[in-house]
């Protein structure tokens, strides 16, 4: 059937340009080599091609592992066909694969399969494969040892692609292998996203033999094909020694050609496509072989059914030149005739030939947000279902669960039910990406903790079915706000613990029950203030594990607006330092301390290794950090909030108690454990370089936390007044020696503990002003000249009343002055300073008992504030 249209198919010359790749040997870099149905740890290299192959346990959730029948085993059977993958059950069953280099990418796919009478049935099953939402194929497999490949050309629409076997009613779809390989960007280049091959021929093959990796670095898959009509010509020099155009031929298959024998005859082939409107793609691929004479020229005109497409066109000598069709072809037969020139004496010739059909993908995909958010629920959760594929695509197979909106591109989930599905933990807060979500139903479920008030970012949300979840707290204000304006349904029935007014918003200890207490449901209120109680108490005794962990790695970084929404908008100021404001914010429903940061010293990637490198870090006696935001000029970490103060405003403050000697030991230990944790459990090691008083936090119970660790690279510490220096430090805690040399190790932080230690010794401020010669001296001459009087009870706090053991007190004050040591190889590291103060915390707690043992009561008020583990627990 000759073409219509004249102008529709004319081909573009896709010169190599000197500019293009250099043709060097190729790693597996962009290769994704996956042996369906091998087993789970395995990966094996092939012994032919040397592509390493891995088992396909992470990119699928379904199916069961089979091996072929040894019948059908033989020593020329690559691995890969050694096992199966069968999908027994299920209508659709797919694989996710996420690339790295994703979207925007061109990648070729291959799906292999070979039955092999994996199943004893001695009948290969008939299925369908699809590439995402789109028909692929279907696989047709004639006997037991016969093998197909399906292969696509995928410009990747999205960042990972899922590749799944339908069961059409033939039995149990099964799969081989896996093969992803990229390809430049710049190579296929269609309007189209999905092509797939339908012939790719190595035309005047000398050997016969198929060529693939390592021959060819694409790992494209060459038939050899010869015409019996033609002569084979072929060269043994190199074709594209040096460059190469961006399809990367291999260069076995370009050092063959055909060319007629009769130099005025035409060269000619043809296809005839099953199916007429099929649209189909064709690359022909050509290198002159034959170094031409002054008088010799081969040119020739490419015609297609008749209509002239190109030309006259002339290989280059050892150069390879793809042509391609930008408009796609179909007919009843399609027949291509390359005819010399008039001047021309050679004959035409071509080395290799691609075809393509171009496939279906008019659909619309989900929303690529929609997907991911849901891929986090499932993941969360451990959704079951049929949730594989597209969730909205093909319509017989939408998840089960949802709804979608397809009259939006791409398609919208609307309406989320996982009502009785089973889900256990926290309201996962990946919900409140669904932005288009209407109706959202967890009822039934074993969901706990709070309501996340991100759900008030479901602008389109209509009803909220919470009912039946032990869920705790109150429901956020802007839901409330929303369901008191009547555009929000809110139901939260049989929800024991969860506050539905808006009155309770703050008061957290008080919780009302949202039951409308009718007369029958009285025990059911008993039975909730019960739980409620039980609840209550677990929660209590829980306390100071703080469950941010929860919070997903990838959420940790936050956008500005999401910062100015968790703390109300700046609304409650906690602190403000030299660099930094810091603010009172909710995440998660859980108090943070949000430290909004005046300037950073650093670009953003090191702020961001940093910053990653620290949220890694866990330890009981580390504030946590657990967020960051960096956005533009606004800089902002999200920390742990310890809501009882710093150890400065306890040892020095006028209005607060004072702290026993007990508890100034316990904190003692607690920060070296914190800081020696910095020093030697992280890696590489983290020098703090601001240890002081001011810098330790401490908690409801007296359990200290140090603060501010590991940005000092990106940040200048609080106190420091000297930017343009490159000391940091505060004034009264500074290492002499690194402020001398310059040189920082973790011994300038024992420095700072020293004082640190002196301070909490004596309460007194770190550096004072002797009234009489208005001179500064440090706490430490102080000490010193105290203790050549032997004097201890005049060094510790006179506020203690002597009410403290001497050979505690002793001890703590030599191990702060070895900390002080002007020479840091003579100053102790943080394990040896953990295991003396915790020698000084027994010594005064065995004192203690010894005094409750003979004054019975007395002490045991104050050992009532404080917590009774000797060690603390290390989390490392
Ligand atoms: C895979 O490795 C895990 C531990 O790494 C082991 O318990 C399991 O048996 C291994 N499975 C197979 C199939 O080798
Ligand atoms: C599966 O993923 C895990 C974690 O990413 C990885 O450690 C493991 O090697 C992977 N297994 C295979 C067979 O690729
Ligand atoms: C196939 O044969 C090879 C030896 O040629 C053997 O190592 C391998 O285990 C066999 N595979 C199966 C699935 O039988
Ligand atoms: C590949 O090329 C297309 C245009 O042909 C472009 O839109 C896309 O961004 C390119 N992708 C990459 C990764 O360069
Ligand atoms: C295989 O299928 C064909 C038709 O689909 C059927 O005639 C034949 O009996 C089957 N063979 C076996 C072993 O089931
Ligand atoms: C299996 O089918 C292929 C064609 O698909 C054929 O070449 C081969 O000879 C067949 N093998 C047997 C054992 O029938
Ligand atoms: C390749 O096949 C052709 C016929 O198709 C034959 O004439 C030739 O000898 C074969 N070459 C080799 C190396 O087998
Ligand atoms: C060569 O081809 C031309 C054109 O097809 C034809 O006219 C001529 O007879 C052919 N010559 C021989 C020797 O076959
Ligand atoms: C081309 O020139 C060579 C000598 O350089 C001569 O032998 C040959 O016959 C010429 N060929 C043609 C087609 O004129
Ligand atoms: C070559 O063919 C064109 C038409 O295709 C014709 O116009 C031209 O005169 C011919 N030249 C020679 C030298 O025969």
């Amino acid at each position: 059937m000759i073409m219509e249209q004249l102008g529709c198919c004319l081909l573009q010359i896709f010169v190599a340009l000197a500019i293009s790749f250099l043709v060097t040997a190729q790693d597996q870099s962009g290769f994704i080599s996956i042996d369906c149905g091998n087993s789970k740890n395995s990966s094996y290299t092939d012994s032919v091609t040397g592509i390493k192959y891995i088992s396909d346990a992470n990119f699928t959730e379904t199916g069961v592992s089979r091996s072929i029948s040894s019948d059908f085993n033989s020593s020329t059977l690559p691995q890969k066909f050694w096992y199966v993958r069968s999908f027994p059950e299920g209508e659709r069953n797919c694989y996710t694969i996420k690339l790295a280099q994703g979207k925007g990418f061109k990648y070729l796919i291959r799906a292999s399969f070979m039955y092999g009478n994996y199943d004893g049935k001695g009948n290969a099953s008939v299925f369908d494969l699809y590439m995402g939402i789109n028909k692929w194929d279907s696989v047709v497999l004639s006997n037991e040892s016969s093998i197909t490949n399906k292969e696509v050309v995928h410009a990747l629409p999205t960042s990972s692609v899922s590749i799944c076997l339908v069961n059409t009613g033939f039995g149990s779809p099964f799969i081989s292998a896996l093969e992803f390989r990229l390809l430049k960007n710049s190579s296929y280049v269609t309007d189209f996203e999905l092509l797939a091959l339908h012939r790719r021929l190595d035309v005047g093959s000398i050997t016969n033999e198929t060529v693939r990796y390592q021959d060819d670095f694409c790992d494209r898959i060459w038939r050899p094909y010869n015409f019996p009509s033609y002569k084979i010509i072929s060269t043994s020099s190199t074709v594209d020694s040096e460059i190469s155009n961006s399809y990367n031929l291999p260069r076995i298959v370009m050092s063959t050609a055909i060319t007629t024998d009769n130099a005025s005859a035409p060269l000619e082939f043809h296809w005839v496509p099953g199916d007429p409107n099929a649209k189909f793609h064709l690359f022909l691929h050509f290198a002159d072989l034959e170094k031409l004479q002054a008088n010799q020229s081969r040119e020739f005109n490419i015609f297609q059914n008749e209509n002239h497409l190109h030309g006259p066109f002339s290989p280059d000598y050892l150069q390879s030149t793809t042509l391609f069709t930008t408009n796609p072809m179909s007919g009843e037969s399609i027949d291509f005739k390359f005819v010399r020139t008039n001047t021309s004496n050679l004959p035409p010739i071509l080395n290799a030939l691609e075809i393509y059909t171009v496939l279906d993908t008019s659909q619309s995909h989900t929303d690529e947000q929609d997907i991911k958010a849901l891929m986090s629920v499932k993941s969360f959760y451990g959704v079951r279902k049929n949730w594989q594929g597209d969730p909205c695509l093909p319509e017989s197979f939408v998840w089960h669960g949802l709804s979608c909106s397809y009259d939006e591109t791409p398609n919208r989930i609307t309406s989320l039910n996982l009502s009785s599905s089973g889900l256990v933990g926290e309201i996962v807060t990946s919900i409140s990406e669904l932005r288009s979500l209407q109706y959202l139903d967890l009822s039934n479920n074993n969901l706990s903790g709070p309501v996340p008030s991100m759900l008030s970012e479901l602008h389109s949300l209509k009803v909220l079915d919470l009912r039946n979840n032990p869920l705790l707290g109150s429901i956020p204000s802007e839901l409330m706000e929303k369901s008191k304006n009547g555009s929000l349904t809110i139901r939260v029935g049989g929800n024991a613990d969860v506050c539905a007014s808006s009155s309770c918003q703050k008061k957290k200890q008080i919780y009302v029950v949202p039951i409308v207490a009718t007369v029958s449901s009285l025990l059911v209120l008993l039975a909730a203030i019960v739980v409620w109680i039980i609840i209550w108490k677990k929660r209590a005794r829980k306390q100071p594990i703080i469950r941010l962990g929860s919070l997903e790695p990838k959420n940790q970084q936050l956008s500005y607006s999401q910062i100015q929404r968790m703390t109300n908008n700046f609304e409650t100021k906690i602190g403000e330092g030299g660099f930094a404001k810091v603010f009172l914010g909710y995440l998660v429903n859980t108090q943070v301390a949000v430290k909004v940061l005046k300037s950073s010293v650093q670009g953003y990637k090191e702020f961001e290794t940093e910053v990653k490198l620290l949220l890694r870090i866990h330890h009981t006696n580390l504030t946590s950090l657990v967020g960051f935001c960096y956005e533009k000029t606004n800089l902002v970490l999200i920390y742990e909030y310890i809501n009882n103060g710093n150890l400065k405003e306890h040892l020095l403050g006028g209005n607060v108690r004072v702290l026993s000697w007990e508890e100034r030991m316990q904190i003692a230990v607690d920060a070296a454990q914190g800081l020696e944790y910095l020093h030697h459990g992280c890696k590489p090691p983290i020098v703090h370089r601001d240890v002081k008083s001011a810098n330790i936090l401490l908690n409801k119970k007296f359990q200290a936390k140090i603060a501010d660790f590991g940005l000092s690279r990106s940040f200048p510490t609080e106190s420091c007044t000297h930017l343009t220096t490159v000391v940091a430090g505060t004034d009264g805690y500074l290492d002499p020696e690194y402020y001398a040399t310059g040189w920082l190790t973790e011994k300038s932080d024992v420095y700072s503990f020293g004082v640190l230690i002196l301070e909490i010794i004596t309460s007194l401020p770190v550096l004072q002003i002797d009234r009489a010669s208005s001179k500064r001296y440090h706490v430490s001459q102080w000490v010193m000249n105290l203790m050549k009087t032997g004097d201890i009870k005049s060094i510790v706090d006179q506020r203690l009343r002597g009410n403290f053991d001497l050979s505690s007190a002793w001890k703590a004050v030599e191990i702060a002055m070895t900390c002080l040591s002007l020479d840091s190889v003579e100053r102790p590291g943080m394990k040896e300073v953990v295991r003396e103060l915790s020698e000084c915390l027994a010594l005064e707690r065995a004192r203690k008992r010894r005094n409750v043992d003979s004054d019975t009561g007395k002490s045991n008020t104050v050992t009532r504030n404080f917590r009774e583990s000797e060690v603390t627990p290390r989390a490392r």
